[in-house]
């Protein structure tokens, strides 16, 4: 068995499957509170698999997580369960100070507890993975190189802070009391089941929906952007063959303005789905208000992983959008069960 926390977001559900689709993998506790971003759809073809077992829960509540690490004696935790939504910790950080920092010393405690209970041999092979993001860095410069592993931190909106300061939690849990730990530091993702308060997402279903696409500022802000997939296989290597105590940096050497971004999303739907009246999508681009404290550029050396790992990507920009794009096009239903009430109030809230 592994733990996984979030299994029900954007990547923890992405990984949930991928892992899951391996007819011999371990079986999964997933362990999510099902926030607005906690999505039980995204798993329903599971919902007949006996290895998949869903507890609907908060990872600060230690009771419950010792509970479950007694009961299910994984071998690992993989630490997805976060507030993710930079826009959102904004308007609101308490909830992301709760989750990602509270919650992070809560898990940790309950997993010290746990490992701390095991037998030698299994107390060696344990892992704690904590999915952190490069955020964490701060913003660069248009001559900085890209982020390395020895960089120092300096994140700049309340939700990078507080997973920064998780990430220095797990650190220390692993200089202090020896529980070994793991950290990936990822850029942006995009792909299937990625809900659309995010940039990609947000853009392919408006322009679905002939609605404006927003761009903040200027749009010549730089993302390095890596297809969801290409996440979950990182996690899973760095997994089986990381370091304990070591940090990974994860990303797809795909530096992308957000202009160049929404204007490739705007010409892959020109291509797959033309609109009625001739025009290109991208006459549906409006530039918006900035975001407050708005990081210009984050870029990824993710030289470490592939050298001491041998992981790399499997998808570029190009092949990753379209087969976002077109999963957009196919799963409606999916769509459809997302864009409810409260996603609604957010979008007033955000845009108007
Ligand atoms: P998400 O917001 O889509 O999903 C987060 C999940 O965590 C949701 O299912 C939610 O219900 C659950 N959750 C929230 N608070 C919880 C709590 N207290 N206890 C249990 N479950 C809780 O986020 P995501 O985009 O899938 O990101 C997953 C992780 O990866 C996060 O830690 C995030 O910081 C990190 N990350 C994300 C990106 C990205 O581009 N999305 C990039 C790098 C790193
Ligand atoms: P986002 O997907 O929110 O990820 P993050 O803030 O974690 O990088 O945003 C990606 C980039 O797109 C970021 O520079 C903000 C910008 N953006 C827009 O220009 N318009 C939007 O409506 C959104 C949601 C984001």
């Amino acid at each position: 068995m592994i733990l996984v926390t979030g299994g029900a977001g954007f990547i923890g559900g992405n990984f949930v499957l991928n892992w899951l689709n391996n007819s011999q993998a371990e079986g999964i506790v997933n362990l999510d509170k099902l926030t607005y971003a906690g999505n039980m759809s995204t798993l329903a073809s599971l919902d007949n698999d006996p290895r998949h077992i869903f507890i609907r829960g908060d990872i600060g509540d230690r009771a419950l997580v010792e509970n479950l690490l007694q009961k299910y004696q994984p071998r690992a935790i993989i630490n997805f369960a976060a507030e993710s939504h930079v826009d959102r910790s904004i308007h609101g950080p308490a909830d992301f100070i709760e989750t990602n920092v509270v919650g992070t010393f809560n898990l940790l405690e309950s997993a010290r507890a746990f490992w701390a209970s095991l037998p030698v041999e299994k107390k060696a092979l344990f892992r704690f993975l904590h999915v952190s993001t490069d955020e964490v860095y701060g913003s660069l410069k248009a001559e900085d190189s890209p982020f390395r592993e020895s960089d120092v931190y300096a994140p700049n909106s309340p939700y990078s802070a507080s997973k920064a300061a998780s990430d220095h939690l797990v650190r220390a849990w692993f200089h202090t009391y020896g529980l070994p730990v793991l950290t990936t530091n990822c850029s942006n993702n995009y792909g299937a089941y990625h809900f659309p308060e995010k940039l990609i997402p947000l853009v392919i279903l408006n322009a679905l929906n002939q609605k404006p696409l927003p761009i903040y500022g200027d749009g010549q802000q730089i993302r390095d952007w890596l297809y969801v997939a290409d996440h979950c296989s990182a996690i899973r290597c760095v997994l089986e063959r990381g370091q304990a105590g070591e940090t990974y940096n994860i990303g797809g050497w795909n530096e992308k303005t957000n202009l160049e971004v929404v204007n490739t999303i705007c010409s892959v739907l020109d291509s797959l789905r033309p609109r009625n009246d001739g025009q290109s999508y991208a006459e549906l681009i409006m530039f918006v208000k900035d975001r407050p404290g708005h990081d210009r550029r984050y870029a990824i050396d993710a030289s470490k992983v592939e050298r001491e790992l041998g992981w790399c990507p499997a998808e570029t920009f190009d092949t990753g959008i379209r087969k976002t794009i077109q999963w957009y096009l196919d799963n409606h239903d999916w769509i459809d069960g997302v864009v409810s009430g409260s996603y609604r109030d957010w979008v007033q809230k955000q845009y108007t």
